[in-house]
């Protein structure tokens, strides 16, 4: 739907009002893309409701006219979630941007869809507390995007990811009607877990307006050191070993030696002080309240990974090291991006197959023909696998490489593993559907998407 009528138009303007409905064409590009490739899928109107009266009036008008509905965030997805592949209404939620509560008496905020996730954060660190869920966009993305997507980030090895947080949600139906999923309490075994359920589901189900968040309160200290491995294998391989010898790193990231060059160079500085013999780092932080048994902790990997032939390791001597170390490993995906087209991968293994994982990837790149930069939550084998397009033919970038993919992901499968961690299947990914389920499978979930959304009008052709 590529364009909507005028009556249709009139009746959204009576709903948010002409100051926040656009159809010219260059707001319509603006929120046709998100951090996915290069595609791009305009909506035919950009809506930006307030309230959540307004969401419900919305969503009322579109079931009864069948206009397909996207929710947008802040686009910084990585499968294309947000793309508005029917047309229809894309439905940003950037003015849902309000912290409502922070209770400091049972760790919880209530928190709009709308605000950045890094705000919130801080926000919270400032009462003492913490919201752990770090994804590498956390500057720009929302915290709405999160759930909808299930974020993780490097601190999910120790803290677990976006759905380990969400207590309750408000949430729009398709039908316009307002529900709370469930209740603002740490324990609910009250029917079926419709909150859950919401987590992850990249939009398909409902639209969130409200988010009620458990939190923790702010470790002390935190610890960072950087370990150079000339074999990125052998890196790979000392991940699972930190684990088994009793430490639960808060930060256990992978990066191959052009991640890095790559992102040294997109952010003019070079942290890492990379080595001709380096092919592969870890970054490593642990964080808690007792400095001195981090330091144990740090004695301990070091032991450790100098079991797997590392170089010279280096320990972040202040704040400003340590967030010059972080600034380069979260550019990773955009320096990648800047280099050259690319198809982001979101495979995930149990951890100890990730040298597998690895090996895996550089055979299929061989196999057909295609380079890859390889970096991510290493403590939770969760490798991102960027595929450059470089000078590739659009036959050899459409067709062969998703075969690659496939085999790929098939390999992931036989690892115990699985197609995303952390950025969702949304449309790039959902070819690949089959490769984990059954059709009886498959039908089981879209039968839960047509309970919700029996007309299946918002944010339709996602996933499956
Ligand atoms: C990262 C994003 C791409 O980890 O998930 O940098
Ligand atoms: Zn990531």
């Amino acid at each position: 739907m590529n364009s909507l009528s005028a009556e249709i138009i009139t009746e959204l303007t009576a709903i948010v009002g002409a100051e926040r409905l656009f159809i010219d064409e260059e707001v319509r590009k603006e929120y046709g893309h998100d951090y996915t490739e290069d595609l791009s899928f305009p909506p035919a109107v950009v809506l930006k409701p307030q309230s959540v009266d307004e969401v419900s009036a919305i969503m009322k008008l579109a079931s009864a006219r069948l206009i397909p509905v996207t929710p947008i965030g802040a686009r910084t997805g990585l499968s294309g979630g947000a793309l508005s592949i029917k047309g229809g209404i894309g439905l940003s939620m950037e003015r849902f941007n309000h912290i409502l509560h922070i209770d400091e008496n049972n760790l919880q905020a209530t928190v709009e869809p709308g605000v950045i996730t890094q705000v919130f954060q801080e926000a919270v660190k400032e009462k003492g507390l913490m919201y752990p869920p770090d994804p590498a966009s956390k500057g720009s993305c929302f915290i709405g995007g999160n759930v909808a997507e299930n974020s993780g980030g490097p601190k999910a090895v120790k803290y677990g990811v976006t759905k380990d947080y969400v207590l309750n949600l408000e949430v729009v139906l398709p039908s316009g009607e307002v529900i709370w999923t469930g209740a603002n309490t740490l324990k609910n075994s009250t029917g079926y877990n419709l909150t859950q359920l919401m987590v992850g589901s990249e939009g398909t189900l409902g639209i969130v307006t409200k988010i009620v968040m458990r939190l923790i309160p702010h470790p002390m200290h935190d610890l960072l050191m950087l370990v150079p491995f000339a074999s990125a294998e052998n890196a790979c391989a000392a991940v699972s070993a930190i684990f088994k010898a009793g430490i639960t790193p808060s930060g256990m990231e992978f990066m191959e030696r052009d991640a890095i060059l790559y992102a040294a160079d997109f952010i003019g500085e070079d942290p890492m002080h990379l080595s001709p013999t380096d092919q592969a780092h870890l970054l490593i932080e642990v964080d808690g309240n007792n400095l001195d048994s981090l330091m144990t902790d740090c004695e301990l990997i070091m032991e450790v990974v100098a079991k797997f032939d590392c170089g010279e390791v280096l320990f972040a001597e202040d704040q400003a090291q340590k967030d010059q170390l972080w600034k380069l490993r979260r550019k990773v995906g955009e320096a990648v991006k800047a280099q050259s087209v690319y198809k982001e991968e979101d495979t995930v293994v149990p951890r100890y197959e990730l040298p597998r994982l690895l090996k895996a990837v550089k055979e299929v790149g061989k196999l057909y023909g295609f380079r890859s930069v390889c970096y991510g939550h290493a403590g939770d084998g969760n490798l991102h696998v960027n595929i450059l397009r470089d000078e590739m033919c659009e036959e050899d970038w459409n067709k062969t490489v998703k075969v690659g993919v496939r085999e790929l992901f098939e390999r992931v499968k036989a690892m115990g593993g699985t197609i995303s961690g952390e950025h969702g299947i949304g449309l790039v990914q959902k070819d690949y559907m089959n490769i984990m389920f059954s059709e009886n499978h498959l039908d089981l979930m879209r039968n839960i998407k047509k309970v919700f959304d029996p007309e299946g009008i918002l944010n339709a052709g996602k996933i499956f």
